[in-house]
């Protein structure tokens, strides 16, 4: 049995007054819930802050994560950049990777991401690994062309125990900020896809325990349909996960 986990990817938003009391807020409302895992991740100068407050009221159950982070685990000259025993220093318990944003934006590749994942995953970061089609590929007919190169790119060399140490997150781009969410049956079959890879990558015991978030324009109106498909496990929000309302509201859905 897979346990939800609902991730707000708060992405460039929040003055840090903001981030505080949006976290704080969503963890008050949240500290009943027994059966979903919840995470925020604020833009990186919040994180220390964010974590800080959160571990000072006493909320352990909200937990933090950073938009990105560097490959070299510990320090040295990368301006600009921060390290994954930084992110751990400051409270960080996951860290997402390969958002699309990230791959248009910033030059992400797969196989950077590979190499981020198993940085975090050696430093005790849980990553939570982007994926996701355009909507040329879609229409296209290369939706699943895409997610399979994608998943084995993101996963290569990585142990098969560690497998369900991670966090897969389905983003079709095409969904992403545009109100446009996928179907529960869109998003599933991808999802059942994605699952038949970790079969053949780590077989089916394994493949059974990674968790699939599904993300893209997910709000309160369709989180029910979307986390009732068998093969859907949580989901990777936006703009939803900005109000503490909906957030709450996204969580409140999920517990299982
Ligand atoms: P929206 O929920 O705003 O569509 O964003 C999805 C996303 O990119 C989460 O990482």
């Amino acid at each position: 049995m897979r346990r939800h986990i609902i991730a707000g990817n708060w992405k460039m938003n929040m003055l840090l007054e903001d981030a505080v009391a949006l976290a704080t807020g969503v963890a008050q409302n949240t500290k009943e819930l027994g059966g979903v895992d919840l995470v925020v991740a604020p833009a990186m100068l919040a994180v220390a802050p964010v974590a800080k407050a959160l571990k000072d009221a006493g909320f352990t159950h909200l937990k933090v994560a950073t938009q990105n982070m560097h490959t070299v685990p510990t320090k040295g000259a990368y301006t600009g950049e921060v390290s994954a025993q930084m992110l751990k220093d400051a409270g960080c318990d996951f860290v997402i990777l390969g958002h699309s944003e990230r791959r248009q934006y910033f030059g992400e590749t797969d196989a950077g991401v590979n190499h981020k994942a198993k940085v975090a995953l050696a430093h005790g970061l849980t990553p939570i690994i982007c994926i996701g089609e355009t909507l040329a590929e879609r229409e296209a007919e290369r939706t699943f062309d895409r997610i399979e190169f994608q998943v084995r790119a993101a996963l290569a060399g990585i142990d098969d125990k560690n497998l369900p140490a991670l966090v897969l997150a389905y983003e079709p781009i095409w969904a992403i900020g545009t109100g446009k969410t996928a179907s529960p049956e869109q998003a599933q079959e991808v999802h059942a896809f994605i699952r038949s890879i970790l079969s053949k990558l780590a077989g089916d015991e394994i493949a059974q325990q990674v968790r699939i978030q599904y993300g893209g324009s997910v709000k309160p109106a369709n989180i029910s349909d979307l986390i009732s498909q068998p093969d859907i496990d949580g989901a990777l929000v936006g703009g939803a996960s900005l109000k503490v309302s909906d957030f709450v509201s996204l969580a409140v859905s999920s517990n299982a």
